[in-house]
């Protein structure tokens, strides 16, 4: 039997996305109502998965940021340049259609999104993502993500990692 195929591409607004249900009432109603606004203004991009009758697997969003060199273990300090902060790329949602969960596709995604971060032509020195609860903080986790300090749901992956795969 053949695997289901999926792509990813930026989310035309054109799209209809009534259907996505991720499980979780926020992501879908940020996806149903709100996404496009926050494309048009510039504050986040959009991508999504999409199977071969076109069907959205899932999306997840990107936005520039940065991060308080204070909130970064002395360790990852020390490695760094003597700024208050340093530039990050922010994965503010990720979520996979209820349909489409368990695939392998949640962690297609999430490196789909560390290799458009890493191969930007602006700098970045990490990806943070804001998980929504301690199961979302797992699935991060399991994927090399290390928590910011105090913060168990704030957590990041150094972009350095991409030059080594
Ligand atoms: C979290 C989510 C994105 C995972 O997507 P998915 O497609 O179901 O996960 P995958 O099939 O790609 O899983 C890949 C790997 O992650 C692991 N994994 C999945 N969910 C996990 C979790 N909650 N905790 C720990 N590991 C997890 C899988 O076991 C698998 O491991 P393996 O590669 O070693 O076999 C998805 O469940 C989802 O959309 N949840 C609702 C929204 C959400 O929580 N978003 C997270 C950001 S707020």
């Amino acid at each position: 039997m053949n695997s289901p195929r999926f792509r990813v591409e930026w989310l035309d607004s054109s799209l209809d996305r009534s259907g996505f249900d991720c499980d979780t009432p926020a992501l879908n109603h940020y996806f149903h109502a709100q996404v496009t606004q926050d494309i048009k203004r510039r504050v986040a991009t959009c991508f999504v998965a999409r199977g071969e009758a076109g069907e959205i697997a899932g999306y997840f969003t990107l936005s520039a940021a940065s991060v308080m060199l204070t909130q970064l273990p002395t360790p990852v300090v020390k490695k760094l340049p003597r700024y208050p902060s340093v530039p990050v790329v922010r994965m503010g949602r990720l979520a996979m259609d209820r349909r489409f969960k368990g695939l392998g596709l949640g962690a297609a995604l999430l490196f789909d999104a560390l290799a458009r971060a890493a191969r930007s032509d602006i700098a970045a020195y990490a990806l943070l993502v804001e998980a929504k609860d301690e199961a979302a903080a797992a699935f991060y986790r399991h994927h090399g993500f290390a928590a910011f300090e105090q913060e168990a749901l704030r957590l990041y992956l150094p972009l350095a990692v991409m030059g080594k795969l």
